[in-house]
């Protein structure tokens, strides 16, 4: 079946671009200290996350506790969860889950601490912990320095809990656009992750790990002398907003939509809507392969608002049109499967196992 084909909403890769885009990535790791540990909330696919495995990715990252069981499930079996799993249902399927695969986790809090290892320990489970440190974003972390040291130490502490580094997501750097500032910010940022790496192990604590960086940082972080391991995700598919930073990726996913409407000369309507194509901030949704013309200028629950300019005046009810998506991570969370695409032609479909997996 030619894509064309394909009944809309579809949620489409482009295998090539995508074998590219990770073999890419693949290659820039080769010869560094740091490895590639790419985040799966991208994508929530194990098959995808084989391939990442497979080209030399060190294991995987996990937002979400449900992601990471849908991976384990599938035969991963070196996850982080880069994220505080907090709650007692929570941390009883986070024990269960560390009998089954090498599981690390994030934790930011003393409480925390106490709650996984009351678990772990009853259960005979030892669990990897990574200290988060706030490195600028100011989202979750300790600071860096002291309290990180205060944290490790408790941590050696308790049983059931294995203390294994640091992690300090240098999130507000991702999307600046001007290299030279961007660079700048994810230093002063891995600065203070490793003034934290080096008081600590001033203290005899050894930090075997120090977990990093995002697709918009990772030729940053990447070459950072201390960094071990790099989560970027988006690299994979890539969309509207990071295509503005990153040029060495490719747009591998698309939204395929048909036109359902025409009700104006310079106005159509295609049957994607914010269920199935978010639209974040400032982040514009394209046209690909690049149509001059034609602009999504608002989104529906089942309607895209297309502003049509005279170039493209020829398109009617029934084409179709495919859509570079502003968010790839949250447009995927909201389809069943992507449809495979090779040389225009349908492979296959991916279920997307981890897909609205977010507890
Ligand atoms: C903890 C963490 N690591 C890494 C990433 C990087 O992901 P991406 O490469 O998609 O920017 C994110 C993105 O939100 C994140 O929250």
């Amino acid at each position: 079946m030619n894509k064309l084909e394909l009944d809309t909403p579809a949620l489409i890769i482009d295998l090539d671009a995508l074998e590219r885009n990770i073999r890419k990535m693949a290659e820039f790791f080769e010869p560094l200290q740091a490895k590639l540990r790419p985040h799966a909330k991208t994508h929530k696919s194990p098959i995808i996350a084989k391939k990442q495995i497979d080209a030399g990715a060190i294991g995987i990252t996990c937002a979400k506790l449900g992601e990471a069981e849908v991976m384990v499930s599938n035969g991963i079996n070196d996850v982080l969860i880069a994220n505080q799993i907090v709650g007692k249902r929570k941390i009883e399927r986070l024990v269960n889950l560390a009998k089954k695969a090498k599981i690390t986790v994030a934790v930011d809090s003393f409480e925390n601490v106490d709650e996984i290892s009351k678990f772990s320990s009853k259960e005979g489970v030892s669990i990897g912990v990574l200290i988060e440190v706030n490195v600028g974003m100011n989202r979750c972390g300790v600071e860096h320095g002291l309290p990180a040291l205060k944290l490790a130490n408790h941590i050696l502490r308790k049983n059931g809990v294995e203390f294994k580094g640091l992690m300090g997501y240098e999130g507000h750097a991702v999307m600046v656009e001007n290299f030279q500032e961007r660079r700048s910010i994810v230093e002063r940022a891995m600065k203070l992750l490793m003034s934290t790496k080096d008081l600590l192990e001033n203290e005899g604590i050894k930090v075997e790990v120090v977990s990093a960086g995002g697709t918009g940082t990772y030729n940053i972080t990447g070459k950072y002398q201390g960094v071990t391991e790099v989560q970027a995700g988006s690299y994979i598919f890539m969309d509207t907003a990071y295509k503005r930073i990153i040029k060495e990726f490719e747009n591998s996913l698309t939204v395929l939509a048909s036109v359902i409407s025409r009700p104006k000369e310079d106005r159509l309507i295609v049957d994607v809507g914010l269920k199935a194509m978010p639209k974040e901030e400032q982040r514009g949704i394209m046209p690909e392969p690049k149509l001059e013309g034609l602009k999504i200028y608002a989104l529906a629950e089942e309607h895209g608002y297309v502003k049509v300019s005279k170039q493209v005046r020829d398109i009617k009810v029934g084409d179709k049109i495919e859509f570079i998506v502003a968010h790839c991570c949250t447009t995927v969370n909201l389809h069943d499967c992507y449809h495979v695409i090779k040389d225009d032609k349908l492979l296959e479909t991916w279920k997307i196992e981890a897909r609205g997996k977010f507890t």
